[in-house]
């Protein structure tokens, strides 16, 4: 059995969950999110969100990743034999993201590669759905493999699948240590030009012009909490797995609150600098930002080609911000994976690089489906499904679960305590225990009903009920079944000296 892998330094791990939580959901969700959700008053429930719930929790996940040392599914075994399942869950949540996750940063490399010659000339809403996607006309129809997608994804999944075949330190944590601050140089680079083109501040006064209404529209507070989980990657189990591999005394909460607070500082800067480019564009087209702004795959694949067709030196800021999506996405789905991987490897026994060439295999081959002309339909449902019954369903029974069935709180509090700078209090437990749960309750019985009501974004009832329902219901029942395969005898005698090692400290 290969012994258990360590960050090589603490600013390595911290690069690393900085990696995990920059991505996607910043660059190309949250501005929009905001803008959608009452501009300036957004902020709000935003920061509510964060500093209740989304700090409390990365902290929570922290403690018990460096605590029980395991994968989430050793984790929440080792916190209770019955919570197995929970950490199963979490492994499926992530392996169901990379899956459409990879398939976005395929997009994104494809069209760093097309802004060297702006191959998506003036309609670039044509361009991507007819000429790269080629989307079929109805949702269900897959239409077969689209190549141009597939060898991107192959690409995506070749650096992905390499980096964690070199392990924690030399993959993960190289890569991170190289890519983030390399990110953010880039990031920068576009936000300044951005806030200096003609018509920015229009852009920055839509984004943050509050409309205090908002305020009273439990949809806006759910979209804050949405955006929080998915952007600072709690709830499915990766920043579990990766605090896993910290060192016995390590300061986690100080570590979150670092963590969190950079994922927020570049999720506003991503907002200034989309607002800010929206802002140009409406401007040199005579009309509204509100005209112009739009979220999700519109926003990075339609509406920025338009932008950067504008700009003065258009190739050199398409490849900048392309390659910022394509690096932001990579350091979050090489935690997706490595969820995945840490998992099996515990569970099976099996080695890291096995679980490599097999896992990585498997969600390539999964990942292929949304590389189909059908494939954009499926993954807007999955994506919106799994993030509100995957992710915030599986936060809220983590939270109730420590805080209320086995009261764990206060001993973890203790434990963090003994080795963290800042103090959790009673705010942490407060937060946790009772803000986080009737929030997410609250939200998630909402979805519910609106779900159950009016099927997803206007798509075929029985297409939501298979992709988006299906997969949820799926990957849930899924969770209870690996709990029937024991671990192996070594794993129940490290869980043995590791409960006594716990219960002599705290
Ligand atoms: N936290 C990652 C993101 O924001 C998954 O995209």
């Amino acid at each position: 059995m290969e012994s258990r892998q360590q960050w090589g330094t603490r600013a390595g791990f911290i690069m690393a969950a900085v990696g995990s939580a920059i991505g996607l959901g910043n660059i190309w969700r949250f501005p929009y999110t905001a803008y959608d959700n009452g501009g300036g008053a957004f902020f709000l429930p935003y920061l509510f969100a964060l500093l209740t719930t989304g700090i409390s929790l990365l902290s929570l996940e922290f403690i018990i990743g460096q605590r029980y040392r395991g994968s989430a599914p050793l984790t929440w075994s080792r916190i209770h034999p019955k919570l197995e399942f929970l950490g199963w869950w979490q492994v499926f949540i992530p392996f169901v993201i990379s899956t459409f996750y990879a398939v976005i940063i395929a997009w994104s490399l494809s069209y760093g590669v097309f802004s060297l010659n702006l191959s998506w000339g003036q309609d670039t809403e044509t361009f991507l759905f007819s000429n790269y996607l080629q989307l079929t006309e109805t949702p269900g129809e897959l239409g077969g493999l689209v190549l141009q997608v597939v060898v991107p994804l192959l690409i995506v999944w070749a650096v992905v699948l390499g980096v964690l075949f070199k392990g924690i330190k030399k993959g993960i944590e190289t890569i991170n240590r190289i890519f983030i601050p390399l990110l953010v140089i880039m990031f920068s680079i576009i936000v300044v030009r951005a806030v200096t083109l003609p018509g920015a501040a229009a852009g920055l006064d839509a984004l943050f012009r509050p409309d205090w209404s908002s305020l009273t529209n439990p949809q806006v507070w759910a979209a804050a909490y949405g955006q929080i989980f998915f952007s600072l990657s709690i709830g499915c189990g990766i920043m579990i797995t990766y605090s896993s591999y910290l060192p016995q005394k390590s300061d986690t909460t100080n570590n979150a609150f670092i963590a969190a607070f950079s994922n927020s500082g570049f999720e506003l800067l991503a907002g200034i600098g989309v607002f800010s480019a929206l802002g140009f564009m409406a401007n040199n087209a005579g009309v509204g930002v509100d005209e112009v702004a739009s979220g999700g795959i519109g926003l990075a694949f339609v509406v920025f080609p338009q932008i950067i067709n504008q700009l003065p030196f258009s190739q050199f800021f398409g490849v900048l911000f392309f390659l910022s999506l394509v690096i932001s996405g990579l350091t979050s789905l090489i935690s997706l994976m490595e969820v995945v991987l840490a998992a099996v490897v515990d569970k099976f026994d099996m080695s890291r690089n096995k679980a490599i060439a097999i896992f990585g295999g498997i969600s390539f081959v999964v990942s292929l489906l949304f590389a189909t002309r059908g494939g954009m339909y499926l993954l807007d449902v999955v994506d919106n499904f799994i993030n509100t019954f995957g992710i915030l369903a599986a936060g809220l029974l983590e939270v109730v679960v420590l805080a209320w069935v086995l009261r764990k709180l206060d001993s973890y509090q203790e434990h963090a305590n003994f080795y963290s700078q800042i103090k959790l209090g009673l705010t942490w437990k407060v937060s946790l225990g009772i803000i986080t749960p009737i929030m997410l309750g609250f939200m998630l019985i909402q979805a519910f009903i609106e779900n159950v009501r009016t099927p997803y974004g206007g798509y075929p009832a029985n297409f939501v009920a298979i992709y988006g329902w299906g997969v949820v219901v799926a990957i849930l029942l899924l969770s209870f079944v690996p709990q029937y395969k024991q671990w192996s005898a070594e794993r129940v005698k490290q869980s043995e000296v590791l409960k006594q090692e716990l219960d002599e400290v705290i």
